[in-house]
């Protein structure tokens, strides 16, 4: 179901309201503002990996009421079956397995009840929002004035429940009167940032410019860049981050032109069970989104595409990881666990 009545200030990407999961409609923006008002599980996961609802916070809040509304259906004993069936939307972003995994814990104390996990889905939610401003103001305060940044993907109030990772940092950055200038990728093939963080920056009167992934040598070269501010969807126990595809080229030119590189993620980001990012899986996704974005319904025949979400930054390339628990700078097994356990 959709409807086009939905508040615009401030903005709320994911609602939840009487047992209904209120999603914008990513695939629609910048052109329509669309809300899918869902009311089952099976719709959520569809959700998910249509990529209706994308960001590594924003699914995993997703999946954690999608798992209340598996369980309003089909009872507290199907809890595994809906759980696994979220799980199972997308790989890369640890947040959605986070997600489902506390509310597994809140399933198994005693006396639960749906209630008890809608207020845990609803605490992951405020947490989030909660999570996103005081990263902003760790991040921001590394910023000097005059800062000329440049972000990839989207990582803002759509992508979270609140002002965003990478882009939190941006927003707080502007109110503190620190930016000289903000650069911003196209994101191909999902146009994230052409379509969602231009849309979000447009939102809050933010003047940014827009280049292509292809573009930002060349612009780096003449504009300068002191701080690449990028999200993440997975991030090792060594500090080596996935983000979404093309970040690992972004940060290895960061380096060249002297900028540093900030990665911008609550700590239900990070993973501490996988050594490195060798072990992260990074989700491929059908080819078809490559052609459709080149303009094509059909490759010539004979040709391969690949088309992974993600890729993975090495933490050697990352200069500091900014979590709501605090900042881990030159990540590294020791100083990762040092923060976060
Ligand atoms: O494929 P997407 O759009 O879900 O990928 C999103 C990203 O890679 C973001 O940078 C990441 O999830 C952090 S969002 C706060």
């Amino acid at each position: 179901m959709t409807t086009n009545d939905a508040p615009r200030i401030p903005l709320r990407a994911i609602q939840w309201k009487e047992y209904k999961l209120h999603l914008i409609d990513q695939r629609q923006l910048p052109t329509r503002e669309e809300w899918l008002i869902l009311d089952d599980a099976t719709s959520v996961a569809n959700a998910i990996s249509d990529m209706a609802v994308r960001g590594a916070p924003a699914i995993g809040i997703a999946a954690a009421y999608g798992l209340v509304l598996g369980v309003k259906e089909k009872g507290l004993e199907a809890l595994d079956e809906v759980a696994d069936e979220l799980a199972a939307s997308r790989p890369t972003a640890v947040n959605l397995q986070w997600a489902l995994q506390r509310m597994r814990r809140a399933a198994g104390k005693e006396g639960a009840s749906l209630e008890s996990l809608e207020a845990e889905a609803k605490r992951i939610h405020a947490e989030d929002i909660e999570q996103n401003r005081t990263m902003a103001a760790l991040g921001a305060a590394y910023l000097l004035p005059g800062s000329r940044i440049l972000t990839h993907c989207n990582t803002g109030a759509l992508a979270t429940a609140g002002i965003g990772t990478a882009l939190g940092v941006i927003r707080q950055a502007n109110i503190e009167g620190k930016l000289a200038k903000v650069m911003f990728t196209e994101t191909r093939p999902w146009m994230q940032g052409a379509r969602l963080t231009a849309w979000e920056l447009a939102h809050d009167g933010i003047r940014a410019t827009l280049l292509t992934e292809g573009a930002v040598a060349g612009e780096l070269a003449h504009e300068g860049l002191d701080w690449l501010i990028v999200g993440a969807d997975r991030i090792a126990a060594n500090g080596d981050t996935a983000n979404k595809v093309g970040t690992f080229a972004l940060a290895i030119m960061a380096r060249q032109f002297g900028a540093k590189v900030m990665v911008v993620a609550p700590s239900g980001t990070v993973d501490m069970s996988l050594k490195s990012g060798a072990d992260i899986p990074i989700e491929y996704r059908d080819g078809i989104e490559l052609l459709k974005a080149a303009g094509m319904e059909k490759a010539p025949d004979g040709i391969t595409v690949a088309n992974p979400a993600f890729d993975i930054t090495p933490a050697q390339w990352i200069d500091v990881i900014v979590t709501e628990q605090g900042t881990v700078e030159k990540p590294g097994t020791a100083s990762m666990r040092k923060l976060l356990g």
